[in-house]
């Protein structure tokens, strides 16, 4: 079987990374740049510490701060549109997950002559743009989608109401984890769960590779280690340096790997009711875990080692019990809510059957994601965690 890995771009990762981000913008020739964050990254300084930079390195700067959560396409208009009115010569995201995707597609419509809707039709239909994006620099504030090192950049489509990845790889990446210290235990659970997610589902996907499983079986290990502390203590350092590291080498393992019918269910959720992406994540990756065990079961008995747990049995059904469940209870120590306690019925999760069968990451799924499937799989996740 041929795989294939990536380097995308390189990491500069470590307590103060991102006073550096002026010294990497030079030494990408940027001469004048687009700042793009949100009024919250802005309030509580962590932008402030890119323009710092960027004004001791003598690099030009222009501040985007109207990002909003998921993405949505006329907020990367409205950045994109403002990138061509200043010239700039590349783009720098400051932010979460939506801050860093919003800064990915404004890079590439800035060096296209096409509006948002065209980018995104194109990305429906795999077209690729004619022109690469600007260079790009991903610095991110939570530890958990990865997005500084992968290639994908998911946009909500406002008009048809669906969300579309965009192809925008980024040219450099700084990961800070001063820039975490102090995130409310939920972020922190929720955004941890998203990055256990991506490599529980990158290591199970029906297109894995050595490289994704080492770096996926790390982020698991480091996220069972270090979340709990964070949660007990935002302000630890040591705790935040390895959330962040596992939150990054998730994102590379699954920027080939991929992710699949967990995701293609969260999205769907998203959507639906609009829950948030982590927990959503957190509620569907046991059920992954035991959907696929039987195709990869020593996979998931690994899974469960690097979680802490020693499984004896070797019934591909039971090792996907055993480390579901063992998952579910450390779900439950964090406090990661029940479908319930998100008041969603029953009926309602089930009614996102048709949702998911329609998502085109299902098919990297390694049981054929036939309706029953993904019915039974909904139905678990609200019978399973209560
Ligand atoms: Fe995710």
């Amino acid at each position: 079987m041929v795989g294939r890995y990536s380097q995308l771009s390189p990491v500069a990762f470590g307590a103060d990374a991102v006073d550096t981000t002026g010294e990497v913008a030079k030494e990408l020739g940027l001469q004048k740049v687009l700042v793009v964050t949100d009024v919250n990254v802005e309030k509580m300084g962590h932008a402030k510490k890119v323009l710092d930079s960027l004004s001791a390195a003598a690099v030009d700067f222009v501040v985007f701060n109207e990002c909003e959560m998921d993405a949505p396409d006329y907020i990367v208009q409205k950045g994109a549109d403002l990138a061509k009115a200043q010239k700039v010569d590349g783009v720098i995201g400051i932010g979460g997950g939506s801050v860093l995707d919003s800064a990915k597609a404004i890079s590439l419509l800035a060096t296209n002559d096409v509006s948002v809707a065209e980018l995104l039709d194109g990305a429906r239909n795999m077209t690729p743009q004619a022109n690469g994006p600007l260079k790009l620099i991903m610095i991110p504030t939570t530890s958990g989608t990865g997005s500084e090192s992968t290639i994908i950049a998911v946009i909500s489509d406002t008009v048809k109401h669906e969300k579309i990845g965009a192809m925008v790889p980024p040219s450099f990446a700084i990961v800070d984890p001063k820039l975490t210290l102090g995130m409310p235990k939920d972020i922190t659970v929720y955004t941890g769960m998203d990055a256990l997610s991506h490599a529980c589902e990158a290591l199970t996907s029906i297109q894995p590779n050595p490289h994704a499983d080492l770096l996926a079986y790390d982020a698991i290990r480091r996220i069972f280690k270090w979340l709990p502390v964070a949660v007990s203590d935002p302000m630890d350092l040591e705790a935040r340096e390895n959330l962040a590291l596992a939150s990054n080498h998730a994102g590379i393992a699954f920027n080939d790997a991929m992710v699949h019918l967990g995701h293609a269910i969260a999205h769907s959720m998203g959507a639906t009711f609009h829950v948030p992406h982590g927990i959503a994540c957190a509620l569907v990756i046991p059920v992954i875990i035991e959907l696929v065990a039987p195709v990869y079961p020593d996979k998931v008995k690994e899974i469960g080692a690097c979680m802490g747990l020693g499984v004896e049995s070797d019934d591909p059904v039971k090792i996907g019990l055993v480390v579901a469940n063992h998952l579910r209870a450390f779900q439950k120590e964090l406090g990661v809510p029940t479908l319930e306690d998100l008041n969603i019925s029953r009926e309602g999760i089930l009614g996102c059957t048709s949702y998911v069968a329609n998502e085109g990451l299902r098919f990297l799924c390694p049981v054929e994601p036939t309706d029953q499937v993904i019915t039974a799989s909904l139905a678990k996740m609200y019978d399973g965690y209560q």
